[in-house]
Protein backbone atom coordinates (compact mmCIF):
# COMPACT_ATOMS: atom_id res chain seq x y z
CA UNK A 1 0.00 0.00 0.00
CA UNK A 2 1.15 3.45 -0.50
CA UNK A 3 -0.05 6.26 1.00
CA UNK A 4 0.50 9.79 -0.19
CA UNK A 5 0.57 13.02 1.87
CA UNK A 6 1.80 16.37 0.24
CA UNK A 7 1.32 19.93 0.88
CA UNK A 8 3.04 23.15 1.79
CA UNK A 9 5.54 24.03 4.61
CA UNK A 10 3.78 23.52 7.70
CA UNK A 11 0.96 22.02 6.79
CA UNK A 12 1.11 19.30 9.53
CA UNK A 13 2.39 16.32 6.89
CA UNK A 14 5.36 15.19 8.57
CA UNK A 15 3.52 14.90 12.54
CA UNK A 16 0.80 13.17 11.28
CA UNK A 17 2.13 11.11 8.54
CA UNK A 18 4.34 9.32 11.44
CA UNK A 19 1.75 8.60 13.65
CA UNK A 20 -0.25 7.04 10.35
CA UNK A 21 2.38 4.75 9.63
CA UNK A 22 2.37 3.49 13.59
CA UNK A 23 -1.50 3.05 13.64
CA UNK A 24 -1.35 1.52 10.43
CA UNK A 25 1.99 -1.07 11.27
CA UNK A 26 3.61 0.70 7.98
CA UNK A 27 6.71 2.30 7.28
CA UNK A 28 7.02 6.48 7.35
CA UNK A 29 9.23 8.06 4.48
CA UNK A 30 9.89 11.93 4.85
CA UNK A 31 10.75 12.82 0.46
CA UNK A 32 11.98 16.33 1.96
CA UNK A 33 14.47 15.10 4.32
CA UNK A 34 16.25 13.87 1.07
CA UNK A 35 16.08 17.25 -0.46
CA UNK A 36 17.13 18.72 2.75
CA UNK A 37 20.24 16.12 2.80
CA UNK A 38 21.20 17.79 -1.04
CA UNK A 39 21.02 21.09 0.26
CA UNK A 40 23.19 20.24 3.21
CA UNK A 41 25.62 18.60 0.93
CA UNK A 42 25.69 21.47 -1.00
CA UNK A 43 26.13 23.60 1.96
CA UNK A 44 29.52 21.42 3.00
CA UNK A 45 31.17 20.34 0.06
CA UNK A 46 30.76 23.90 -1.26
CA UNK A 47 29.65 22.43 -4.76
CA UNK A 48 26.55 23.69 -7.01
CA UNK A 49 24.77 23.10 -10.13
CA UNK A 50 26.35 19.78 -12.40
CA UNK A 51 29.07 19.25 -9.54
CA UNK A 52 26.76 18.85 -6.76
CA UNK A 53 24.83 16.69 -9.04
CA UNK A 54 27.86 14.46 -8.89
CA UNK A 55 28.51 14.68 -5.09
CA UNK A 56 24.85 13.63 -4.64
CA UNK A 57 25.15 10.64 -6.98
CA UNK A 58 28.07 9.60 -4.91
CA UNK A 59 26.53 9.97 -1.63
CA UNK A 60 24.42 7.01 0.52
CA UNK A 61 21.55 8.34 2.32
CA UNK A 62 19.22 5.86 4.60
CA UNK A 63 16.45 6.06 7.26
CA UNK A 64 17.09 3.94 9.68
CA UNK A 65 14.31 2.02 11.63
CA UNK A 66 13.72 5.38 13.86
CA UNK A 67 13.54 7.54 10.95
CA UNK A 68 17.47 8.94 11.63
CA UNK A 69 18.95 10.20 8.56
CA UNK A 70 22.55 9.17 7.70
CA UNK A 71 24.63 10.15 5.01
CA UNK A 72 27.78 8.55 4.21
CA UNK A 73 30.15 11.54 2.09
CA UNK A 74 33.70 10.68 0.82
CA UNK A 75 33.39 7.24 2.92
CA UNK A 76 32.58 9.26 6.29
CA UNK A 77 28.88 8.29 8.12
CA UNK A 78 26.88 11.48 10.34
CA UNK A 79 23.66 11.27 11.61
CA UNK A 80 22.24 14.20 9.74
CA UNK A 81 18.51 14.43 11.13
CA UNK A 82 18.80 17.44 12.87
CA UNK A 83 21.34 19.69 10.73
CA UNK A 84 19.18 19.63 7.64
CA UNK A 85 16.65 21.42 10.16
CA UNK A 86 18.31 24.26 10.08
CA UNK A 87 17.07 27.99 8.74
CA UNK A 88 20.03 27.83 6.65
CA UNK A 89 19.04 24.75 5.09
CA UNK A 90 15.46 25.83 4.78
CA UNK A 91 16.70 29.38 2.84
CA UNK A 92 18.59 26.66 0.34
CA UNK A 93 16.23 23.95 0.32
CA UNK A 94 13.86 25.11 -2.58
CA UNK A 95 16.41 25.97 -5.26
CA UNK A 96 18.46 23.15 -4.52
CA UNK A 97 15.11 20.60 -5.70
CA UNK A 98 13.99 22.55 -7.97
CA UNK A 99 17.16 21.04 -10.13
CA UNK A 100 15.72 18.15 -12.48
CA UNK A 101 19.00 15.58 -12.29
CA UNK A 102 18.31 15.88 -8.42
CA UNK A 103 14.92 15.30 -8.69
CA UNK A 104 15.39 12.11 -10.58
CA UNK A 105 18.19 11.10 -8.27
CA UNK A 106 15.74 11.75 -5.46
CA UNK A 107 12.72 10.20 -6.91
CA UNK A 108 14.74 6.77 -7.78
CA UNK A 109 16.28 6.34 -4.12
CA UNK A 110 12.49 7.57 -2.80
CA UNK A 111 11.05 4.24 -5.32
CA UNK A 112 13.32 2.17 -4.26
CA UNK A 113 13.35 2.83 -0.72
CA UNK A 114 9.43 1.85 -1.12
CA UNK A 115 10.06 -0.92 -3.47
CA UNK A 116 9.42 -3.67 -0.71
CA UNK A 117 7.22 -2.00 1.89
CA UNK A 118 3.80 -0.33 2.24
CA UNK A 119 4.66 3.32 2.87
CA UNK A 120 2.92 6.27 4.18
CA UNK A 121 5.17 9.13 2.19
CA UNK A 122 4.90 12.63 2.69
CA UNK A 123 6.06 15.89 0.13
CA UNK A 124 5.65 18.22 -2.66
CA UNK A 125 5.06 15.22 -5.40
CA UNK A 126 4.25 12.23 -3.92
CA UNK A 127 0.63 12.12 -5.49
CA UNK A 128 1.18 13.72 -8.98
CA UNK A 129 5.23 12.35 -9.60
CA UNK A 130 6.60 9.76 -7.56
CA UNK A 131 3.61 7.43 -6.76
CA UNK A 132 0.42 8.51 -9.07
CA UNK A 133 -1.22 5.15 -8.60
CA UNK A 134 -1.05 5.60 -4.81
CA UNK A 135 -4.21 3.55 -2.99
CA UNK A 136 -4.43 6.88 -0.95
CA UNK A 137 -3.77 10.64 -1.54
CA UNK A 138 -3.75 13.42 0.82
CA UNK A 139 -2.81 17.11 0.45
CA UNK A 140 -2.89 19.39 3.56
CA UNK A 141 -3.33 22.96 3.91
CA UNK A 142 -3.51 25.83 6.82
CA UNK A 143 -3.10 29.32 6.20
CA UNK A 144 0.52 30.84 6.44
CA UNK A 145 0.39 32.30 9.98
CA UNK A 146 -0.70 28.87 10.84
CA UNK A 147 1.67 27.24 9.16
CA UNK A 148 4.46 29.69 10.66
CA UNK A 149 3.13 29.52 13.91
CA UNK A 150 3.99 25.72 13.68
CA UNK A 151 7.34 26.14 12.05
CA UNK A 152 7.84 28.84 15.16
CA UNK A 153 7.67 26.05 17.94
CA UNK A 154 9.84 23.43 15.74
CA UNK A 155 12.83 26.42 15.72
CA UNK A 156 12.51 27.48 19.06
CA UNK A 157 12.80 23.95 20.21
CA UNK A 158 16.15 23.68 18.49
CA UNK A 159 17.31 27.07 19.83
CA UNK A 160 16.58 29.68 17.05
CA UNK A 161 15.18 32.65 17.44
CA UNK A 162 13.34 34.13 15.26
CA UNK A 163 9.81 36.30 14.51
CA UNK A 164 6.98 35.02 13.11
CA UNK A 165 6.85 37.53 10.38
CA UNK A 166 9.93 36.65 9.38
CA UNK A 167 9.37 32.69 9.20
CA UNK A 168 5.69 33.59 7.32
CA UNK A 169 7.59 35.34 4.74
CA UNK A 170 10.22 32.16 4.90
CA UNK A 171 7.62 29.35 4.08
CA UNK A 172 5.70 32.05 1.28
CA UNK A 173 8.63 32.48 -0.34
CA UNK A 174 9.42 28.41 -0.45
CA UNK A 175 5.78 27.49 -1.29
CA UNK A 176 6.23 29.87 -4.10
CA UNK A 177 9.44 28.73 -5.52
CA UNK A 178 8.03 25.22 -4.92
CA UNK A 179 4.83 25.53 -7.08
CA UNK A 180 6.17 27.35 -9.68
CA UNK A 181 8.99 25.15 -11.07
CA UNK A 182 9.12 23.77 -13.73
CA UNK A 183 9.81 19.95 -12.64
CA UNK A 184 7.37 18.01 -10.43
CA UNK A 185 5.92 21.36 -9.00
CA UNK A 186 3.93 21.63 -5.52
CA UNK A 187 0.51 20.71 -6.56
CA UNK A 188 -2.48 18.96 -5.73
CA UNK A 189 -3.19 15.58 -7.30
CA UNK A 190 -6.28 15.57 -9.24
CA UNK A 191 -7.89 12.59 -6.77
CA UNK A 192 -5.97 13.88 -3.41
CA UNK A 193 -8.54 14.52 -0.85
CA UNK A 194 -7.61 18.29 0.36
CA UNK A 195 -7.61 18.88 4.11
CA UNK A 196 -7.40 22.12 5.98
CA UNK A 197 -5.71 21.49 8.89
CA UNK A 198 -5.67 25.14 10.06
CA UNK A 199 -8.82 24.70 12.43
CA UNK A 200 -8.26 21.35 12.81
CA UNK A 201 -6.46 19.13 16.01
CA UNK A 202 -3.16 16.95 14.76
CA UNK A 203 -5.42 14.46 16.52
CA UNK A 204 -8.64 15.25 14.33
CA UNK A 205 -6.14 15.12 10.98
CA UNK A 206 -4.53 11.81 11.94
CA UNK A 207 -7.96 9.84 12.37
CA UNK A 208 -9.56 11.30 8.83
CA UNK A 209 -6.21 9.79 7.47
CA UNK A 210 -6.05 6.72 9.00
CA UNK A 211 -10.18 5.99 8.79
CA UNK A 212 -9.85 6.89 5.42
CA UNK A 213 -7.21 4.74 4.64
CA UNK A 214 -8.76 1.58 6.54
CA UNK A 215 -11.24 2.18 4.47
CA UNK A 216 -13.73 2.51 7.17
O1 LIG B 1 8.90 18.85 3.68
P1 LIG B 1 10.09 19.77 3.88
O2 LIG B 1 9.70 21.15 4.30
O3 LIG B 1 11.13 19.17 4.74
O4 LIG B 1 10.72 19.88 2.42
C1 LIG B 1 11.84 20.71 2.19
C2 LIG B 1 11.87 21.13 0.72
O5 LIG B 1 12.17 20.00 -0.09
C3 LIG B 1 10.60 21.72 0.13
O6 LIG B 1 10.44 23.10 0.40
C4 LIG B 1 10.80 21.45 -1.36
O7 LIG B 1 11.63 22.44 -1.94
C5 LIG B 1 11.55 20.13 -1.37
N1 LIG B 1 10.68 18.98 -1.61
C6 LIG B 1 10.32 18.69 -2.89
N2 LIG B 1 9.60 17.57 -3.19
C7 LIG B 1 9.22 16.74 -2.22
C8 LIG B 1 9.56 17.02 -0.87
C9 LIG B 1 10.27 18.17 -0.59
O8 LIG B 1 10.66 19.45 -3.81
N3 LIG B 1 8.55 15.64 -2.53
Amino acid sequence: MKIAVDGPAGSGKSTVSKVVAKNLGITYLDSGALYRACAYIGTVTGKDGAELVEAVSHAELEFDTAGKLFLTLNGKTEDISTVIRTPEIAAKVSAVAAMEDIRTLVTDKLRKMASKTSVIMDGRDIGTHVFPDAEYKFFLVASPRERARRRMKDFEAMGFNKTIDDIEAEIIKRDKQDSEREHAPLKKAADALEIDTTNLTIEQVISIITETASNK
